[in-house]
C-alpha cells in the first residue's frame, strides 16, 4: 500500500464496518480503516469464508460473533486497526487478519477509560520502549505495511520527539490526530503542530483533524505540508465528503449505507449506530424516524422504515444465485 497523496476513511468504532468503507471507497477514499478492534478479542478468531454474502468473516470460536468482516473489493485499501498493550499479542492477532487486509494500523490515540485503563489508545503515549515494542515486532513478523495512529503530545516538540522514534521502527505511515488527549472534540484541531511532525520525517504523514468538506483537503495540505488527510465525522455526517464533486444529499448518502448494510448483512447494532449518529448531525433523535431507528431489532426492520423491503427480499432471494457476480444486486 501506498500512503503518498491519499484520502483516508479514519477508524470509527461501530461505524467503520465493511458496509460504511465500501461507501467511502465508492465516494472516493483511498484507503479505509476498520474501526479499532481490540488483540484481545481478535486472538480468539478463526478465519471463514462465508459464501452466502461473499465475505470473509472473523469469527469469535465457539460463538457466531463476527468481530471482523472484510471481502475481496477492498482487499488492497483496507487498514485493520487494533487496540493493544502488548507486542506479542498485537502481533498474534495481526497474524490471524495480515492476508486479507492491505495493512496493520496500531491505535495510539484513543482516550476513553476503557483503553487508558488497560494500557492501550493514548495509554501508549508515554510509554515510548513500548511502542518501540509493539511496531518492530509487528514490522519483522509481517509482511504488510504497519503503521500507528497518534495524537499531540503536550508540547510539539514532544510529538515530534516521539514521531522521529516511531519513524524508526520502520512503520509505512504515521497518522496524527491534531488534538491532545484531553481535548474534546469540538476543539479545533491544530494543524501547524501536525505540520511539525510533517517537515520532521520522512516517512508519509497522514494528517487528520476538522474535515468537513472537499475544499478542507486543499487548506489542510497546505498548512500541514502531509499530502495524506484523513477524515473521521466529516465522513460519518456526509461519505460524500470523498467526492470532488459537489457533496450528495445526506439522505440520499443514508439511502445507500442502508442498502449496502442489508448487502453486507451488516451487524444490526453497527448500523443502527450509524444511522444515529447521522441523524443527531442533522436532526433529531426524538423525531419519529430517530425513534424508529432505535426500536429496530434486526436489518429487516431498518428496510421497512427506509422503503427497501423490496430491496431487503430482492438480495436475500439472489445471494446464492449472484454470488460470483455481485453487481448484479447493486
Ligand atoms: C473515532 N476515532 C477513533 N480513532 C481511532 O484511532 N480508532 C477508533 O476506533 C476511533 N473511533 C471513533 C469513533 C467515532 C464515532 C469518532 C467520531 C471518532 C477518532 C477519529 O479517528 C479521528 O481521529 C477524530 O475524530 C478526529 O478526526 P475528525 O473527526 O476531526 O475528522
Amino acid at each position: 500500500m501506498e500512503y503518498h497523496n491519499k484520502l483516508v476513511l479514519a477508524p470509527m468504532v461501530r461505524v467503520g464496518t465493511l458496509p460504511f468503507r465500501l461507501l467511502a471507497a465508492e465516494y472516493g477514499a483511498d484507503i479505509t480503516y476498520g474501526e479499532e478492534i481490540i488483540d484481545h478479542k481478535m486472538v480468539k478468531c478463526e478465519r471463514k469464508v462465508n459464501e452466502y454474502v461473499g465475505c470473509t468473516d472473523f469469527v469469535e470460536k465457539g460463538t457466531e460473533n463476527i468481530v471482523f468482516r472484510t471481502c475481496n473489493e477492498e482487499r488492497n485499501r483496507v487498514a485493520f486497526q487494533i487496540g493493544t498493550s502488548d507486542a506479542v499479542r498485537a502481533l498474534t492477532a495481526a497474524q490471524i487478519v495480515c492476508n486479507d487486509v492491505a495493512a496493520i494500523d496500531v491505535n495510539m490515540g484513543c482516550p476513553k477509560s476503557f483503553s487508558i485503563s488497560g494500557g492501550m489508545g493514548a495509554a501508549l503515549l508515554n510509554k515510548p520502549e513500548l511502542i518501540h515494542d509493539i511496531l518492530t515486532t509487528l514490522k519483522r513478523n509481517l509482511s504488510c505495511p504497519v503503521t500507528c495512529k497518534i495524537r499531540l503530545l503536550k508540547s510539539s516538540q514532544d510529538t515530534v520527539e516521539l514521531a522521529r522514534r516511531i519513524e524508526k521502527t520502520g512503520v509505512s505511515a504515521l497518522a496524527v490526530h491534531g488534538r491532545r488527549v484531553a481535548d474534546r472534540p469540538k476543539d479545533p484541531a491544530k494543524w501547524s503542530e501536525i505540520a511539525d511532525v510533517v517537515s520532521a520525517l520522512s516517512i508519509p504523514v497522514i494528517a487528520n483533524g476538522d474535515v468537513f468538506d472537499y475544499g478542507d483537503f486543499k487548506r489542510i495540505r497546505a498548512a500541514t505540508g502531509a499530502s495524506s488527510v484523513m477524515v473521521a465525522r466529516g465522513a460519518l455526517w456526509n461519505a460524500s465528503v470523498f467526492s470532488p464533486e459537489d457533496k450528495v444529499h445526506w439522505e440520499k448518502v443514508k439511502r445507500e449505507y442502508v442498502r449496502k448494510s442489508i448487502l453486507w448483512e451488516n451487524d444490526v447494532k453497527s448500523t443502527k449506530h450509524t444511522l444515529k449518529e447521522m441523524i443527531m448531525h442533522y436532526s433529531c433523535l426524538e423525531l419519529p424516524e430517530g425513534k424508529s431507528v432505535i426500536k429496530s431489532e434486526n436489518l429487516a426492520d431498518i428496510a421497512q422504515l427506509y422503503g427497501e423491503e423490496r430491496y431487503y427480499q430482492f438480495v436475500n432471494e439472489n445471494r446464492f444465485s449472484a454470488y460470483g457476480s455481485r453487481d448484479e444486486l447493486l
